[in-house]
């Protein structure tokens, strides 16, 4: 079967002035479809950094990442975006909401890139899937914390993605709402068969996922099933 996201050799330096520093050290993984895979280390491990090569955000010092059958390398800027937009979700520590757009708008924005015609339906339906049919029309700075995780959710399975890419996505929210945003992340990625990357801290939700992989140093340390 093909991998929905193979890294090979992975290894990412920051330069600046005479120094520089290694935040990622030749790092391998292999992920299959429909897998949910927790990312878990210290802060300052590299965890995020991962989540953008693997995403096509950034680009590596050396090495590859494959999604699906693309390898990011080849691609220019304007090529990985157009696979973001197709075929990856995100969501945020901090959500990311455009502050200026209401809900509604936030969840069609993706749709619309795609010129797709019945952007406001599909969003509209999302956001009843997230509980939030009654605030179509609010704004970021209207919702509480816990609503706008659940918008950008819905923003994230708007375009149907085959991988979703989640940092640390309940790091901001109360014990309650980070139980109901989990489940809504779950429920999502088994009903549309999404691969699912979550990086987070909360043991309690790597051990929801099927694998658990380690970073320390910037170093793969352990690769496991969960408890
Ligand atoms: N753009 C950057 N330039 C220089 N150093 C960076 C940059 N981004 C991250 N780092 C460094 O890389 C290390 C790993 O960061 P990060 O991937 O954000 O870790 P984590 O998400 O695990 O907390 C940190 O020491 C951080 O300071
Ligand atoms: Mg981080």
């Amino acid at each position: 079967m093909q991998a929905a996201l193979k890294v090979d050799e992975l290894s990412k330096t920051y330069t600046s002035g005479s120094r520089s520093l290694t935040v990622l050290d030749d790092i391998n993984i292999s992920i299959e479809p429909g897998e949910s895979v927790a990312i878990v280390g210290p802060s300052g491990s590299g965890k995020t950094t991962l989540l953008g090569l693997c995403a096509g955000l950034d680009k590596p010092s050396t090495g590859s990442v494959h999604l699906y059958d693309s390898m990011l390398n080849d691609l220019s800027e304007d090529e990985r975006a157009e696979i973001r937009n197709k075929h990856v979700g995100f969501i945020f520590q901090n959500f990311q909401l455009i502050p200026t757009l209401t809900a509604l708008e936030n969840v069609m924005i993706p749709l619309e890139l795609q010129g797709m015609k019945q952007a406001e339906s599909i969003a509209t339906d999302l956001l009843e899937r997230v509980g939030l049919k009654d605030r179509l029309d609010h704004y970021p700075s209207q919702l509480s914390g816990g609503e706008q995780q659940r918008v950008s959710l819905a923003r994230a399975f708007s375009n149907s993605p085959k991988i979703l890419f989640a940092d640390e996505p309940t790091g901001n929210l109360d014990e309650d709402t980070s139980q109901s945003v989990e489940d809504l992340i779950f429920a999502l990625n088994q009903e549309k068969g999404t691969t699912l990357i979550i990086v987070t801290h909360d043991m309690e939700l790597a051990n929801k996922t099927n694998r658990i992989i380690q970073l320390k140093g910037g170093k793969v340390v352990a690769d496991r099933k969960p408890e």
